[in-house]
């Protein structure tokens, strides 16, 4: 016994793989294996025979099958083992290439826009791109006689005959929001509200549809000096420079009084922008202090509380910051132009660690 024990455990210690342990187990332990055999002697012994014999067997039979059982796991482990060996994967590497598609610099600049306003606590606020005639001109204090409804080429939505609904129109721009925004959350409120807006109107600086950002924020204690730092914080992040100078002109929205056109210090070199220094100045949005009569169709108490507002053309902006000469080909969808001006999908903008790169 001791000798057959002695050469099993030595099979069973060699084996290399699984196939062999398998014919070792048969050898011994199989229905005609040497083991089990000896098994079927048990019955011809005398019972005193048996008595060490029976023991004896049955405990070699543990063993070898323990054995087994040990060597199949650990082959099982090795196997493993030289597997994840060739499987091994450095996840600190760079990778390779970029994906085959890229952000749209417009979907960029609102998530920059998003970031810096989110930043400086204003919430993401969204309205309806068909709007009807109430919440795009009459609430923000232009009534249907008004010259600016004219002036902003609007798209109306068709009516048959005899639909007395409230005329729709493709909103001409993204202050409605303003009013839904009121109506719905009510004051005090600090919110932006980027989106497509719409003009029929077609050239080198103007598409039929194009993109703007509304800014409003009401409280009790809200001045001109409040709109002016907030956009001076937010042009400072966005075109990524230290210093800025902001310079307010009188203009005229009938939603805001007093009104302002926010114009920013620059230069142009080469056709090359450079914000904060330089002796051009360059438009970039209208703002003024709510007109009372707009808080009151958001249903806001102009005694109590007041607010500035401002909107910014978002294809201007990412225009201007990325050197982007026509506006007609952000909505071309030419492959080239995308891979060129297009940014990499895997990098968010946030401003821990830098809007553009
Ligand atoms: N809605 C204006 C436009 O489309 C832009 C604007 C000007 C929005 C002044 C404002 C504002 O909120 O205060 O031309």
């Amino acid at each position: 016994m001791d000798d057959l024990k002695a050469k099993y455990l030595a099979q069973i210690s060699d084996a290399s793989d699984e196939a062999a342990l398998e014919d070792i187990r048969i050898a011994a332990l199989g229905k005609k294996g040497e083991i089990s055999l000896q098994m079927r002697e048990l019955g011809k012994m005398t019972p005193e025979e048996r008595q060490v014999a029976g023991p004896a067997l049955n405990a070699l039979k543990d063993e070898v099958n323990s054995a087994l059982i040990a060597k199949k796991a650990g082959l099982a482990d090795a196997a493993l083992n030289e597997r994840l060996k060739t499987e091994w994967l450095d996840v600190t590497l760079p990778g390779r290439g970029r994906a085959a598609g890229t952000i749209h610099p417009i979907s960029q600049v609102t998530q920059e826009v998003s970031a810096i306003f989110a930043d400086l606590g204003f919430s993401v606020a969204e309205g309806p791109q068909i709007e009807d005639d109430w919440h795009n001109f009459d609430a923000l204090n232009i009534p249907s006689h008004h010259p600016a409804r004219g002036e902003m080429d609007t798209f109306y939505m068709h009516r048959d005959e005899g639909d007395n609904r409230p005329p729709h129109v493709l909103r001409t721009h993204t202050s409605p929001v303003q009013i839904r925004s009121m109506l719905e959350k009510g004051a005090p409120l600090r919110i932006i509200c980027p989106g497509r807006v719409y003009r029929a109107d077609y050239d080198q600086t103007h598409t039929p549809m194009f993109h703007q950002v509304e800014g409003l924020a009401i409280d009790t204690d809200i001045s001109m000096a409040n709109l002016k730092w907030v956009l001076e914080e937010f042009v400072k992040a966005f075109f990524e420079v230290d210093g800025v100078e902001l310079r307010f002109r009188a203009s005229h929205f009938p939603f805001t009084e007093p009104s302002a056109e926010v114009d920013i210090r620059c230069s142009w070199d080469n056709g090359q922008l450079k914000v904060g220094e330089g002796d051009d100045w360059l438009e970039i949005l209208g703002s003024g202090m709510v007109h009372p009569k707009v808080l009151e169709a958001g249903g806001i108490d102009p005694a109590k509380w007041q607010g500035f507002a401002f909107g910014m053309g978002i294809d201007r902006i990412a225009m201007l910051k990325y050197g982007i000469p026509d506006l007609r080909a952000f909505f071309d969808s030419d492959l080239r132009w995308l891979r060129n001006y297009g940014f990499s999908a895997l990098d968010q903008p946030d401003l821990a660690s830098g809007l553009s790169r």
